[in-house]
């Protein structure tokens, strides 16, 4: 709604109120000065009868009291088959209440399957931009899915150009691997600036998501289709595991402090529907999506339940410490048989594996010497050493891992052993770019130099620009085309198909298109 028009209805709203002008209506005008939709709306998490509507009010989101007066507030929202409304389907109340701040999660159910529906929240008689849900296919049905995943969004070293195309395209789904927000300190002299220090509080993160939120090309990638989110590091400490955190010197009491404070304000501003804990530092995430029968998505967690990098953080010269320790985990005992049983039992057509860190490795066979990342799957080897023999008894030729983290485009062979090259492909890894972390990028990665290309084979595309991964998902097929925008310090940088590549259901590997 623009000003003009909000404005208009402000003062209808403020003519309706005047016959009785009580205390509370008058602080509520007051309330209401400016949108409380401000932050946007988002849906996500869906099924083949509903899913999760989001949206958070708050009329100065990065005010201390973000603009509302702390008393709870009702919240009516409406799901209807036309972008009119004038077919409604569905229609309720939330309290939406100060201490989740002002957070609003409706778990719509009771929609027909494979359909696109839209939705809108009203306060007062202010209502919201519309939205679009769109329910699954019906169980058993192969019905295609075009999809986009994307990852790391530092709002300081670039814009979201990335997302004003991926709002352009049509797609039934939007996966985000994670780095949604970055915790650091504003700094100087970027594209944009982050409000405040580095965050730790729970207002900390509840602002620097507010600040995200805001951006309006994020806000209309939401508002375009169903989001499943899951969160990498950022989202609270740099490289963090379980809860040990970047700082050697933070406490683990502080990281839980810190992670309940993270994790809350993700809660708050995501579309998720996900268990409550008892304490918001163990808030587990995991969870899986289902496309009909044709794909399903395992939205994995390799942040809270791994154990500390084995040797230390960054790059390590194996071997060392724990590195190649069968105890190291990054999916922590619950979750690795979740995954594992779950790939195993499910009859869908395709396993995609949502996740954050590179699966593949850095060096093929490494020897006595080597570096090695210890933050990615290579710093806990047994750890991906039974996650694929799983894939390989399960699901060899029908297993996507889909990869974020690390600011640039892979698509990689997974083969059963990575250190030892003879092995059967049996699934494939497609690593997304950022959407604006590293700045405007280049088309190799310094980190991915030419004379490392010969030492993985595996590695079939490489780049290093930013954008986002969308995917064509058939019974038989799936094809993945890397979208890329060449710069995001200044707005308006065109789309441009970096590559195109296709893997075929139960023949492992990769061809370019
Ligand atoms: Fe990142």
């Amino acid at each position: 709604m623009d000003r003009r028009n909000f404005l208009g209805d402000l003062s209808r709203h403020a003519a309706i109120c005047a016959a009785v002008p009580t205390v509370e209506r008058l602080s509520r005008r007051l309330r209401f000065a400016e949108n409380p939709f401000a932050l946007g709306v988002a849906s996500g998490d869906p099924h083949a009868t509903g899913g999760v509507l989001w949206t958070r009010l708050a009329s100065r989101p990065l005010d201390p009291d973000w603009g509302m007066d702390g008393v709870r507030t009702p919240v009516v929202w409406e799901v209807a088959e036309d972008d009119q409304f004038g077919r409604i389907v569905q229609r309720g109340r939330y309290m939406a209440a100060p201490e989740l701040g002002y957070s609003v999660h409706v778990d719509v159910g009771g929609l027909l399957p494979d359909r696109w529906y839209f939705y809108r929240f009203r306060v007062s008689d202010i209502a919201s931009p519309t939205g679009r849900l769109r329910t699954t296919p019906a169980e058993g049905a192969l019905t295609p899915l075009r999809f986009a995943f994307a990852s790391c969004q530092h709002y300081e070293t670039g814009l979201f150009t990335a997302y004003q195309h991926m709002a352009a395209e049509e797609l039934d789904l939007v996966a985000h691997l994670g780095d949604y927000i970055y915790e650091y300190a504003g700094i100087n002299g970027r594209v944009r600036k982050h409000d405040g220090f580095e965050c730790r509080s729970l207002d900390d993160y509840r602002r620097r998501y507010a600040q995200y939120k805001l951006d309006p090309l994020l806000q209309a990638a939401h508002a375009r289709a169903p989001w499943v989110v899951t969160w990498d590091d950022h989202e609270v400490d740099n490289n963090y595991a379980g809860e040990i955190g970047e700082n050697v010197y933070e406490s683990s009491e502080q990281m839980r402090a810190r992670r309940a404070a993270g994790y809350q304000a993700w809660w708050e501003h995501q579309p998720v529907r996900v268990p409550r804990a008892a304490s918001w530092a163990d808030l587990s995430i995991r969870r899986s999506l289902e496309w009909g029968a044709l794909a399903k998505f395992w939205v994995m967690d390799t942040r809270q339940f791994r154990s500390d990098q084995p040797c230390g953080d960054g790059n390590q010269r194996v071997p060392c410490g724990k590195w190649g320790d069968p105890g190291a985990t990054v999916l922590g005992e619950s979750q690795e048989r979740w995954l594992v049983d779950g790939i195993g039992q499910s009859s869908a057509r395709w396993q995609v594996l949502t996740q954050q860190i590179m699966f593949a490795p850095e060096t093929t066979e490494p020897k006595p010497g080597d570096s090695i990342y210890m933050d990615v799957w290579s710093g806990y080897p047994k750890a991906r050493d039974r996650l694929l023999t799983a894939i390989g008894e399960r699901a060899a030729g029908r297993t996507v891992v889909l990869t974020g983290d690390i600011h640039s485009n892979y698509v990689q062979d997974v083969r059963l052993g990575f250190d030892r090259p003879d092995r059967p492909i049996i699934a494939t890894e497609f690593v997304g770019t950022s959407i604006s972390s590293e700045g405007d990028g280049a088309d190799r990665s310094p980190f991915f130099p030419l004379e490392a290309e010969a030492k993985r084979p595996e590695v079939r595309w490489h780049n290093h620009r930013r954008g986002y991964v969308s995917c064509t998902v058939t019974p038989t097929d799936w094809r993945a085309d890397f979208q890329l925008v060449d710069y995001v310090s200044r707005p308006g940088a065109p789309k441009v198909r970096g590559a195109s590549w296709r893997c075929e259901h139960g023949r492992p590997g990769v061809t370019k298109v």
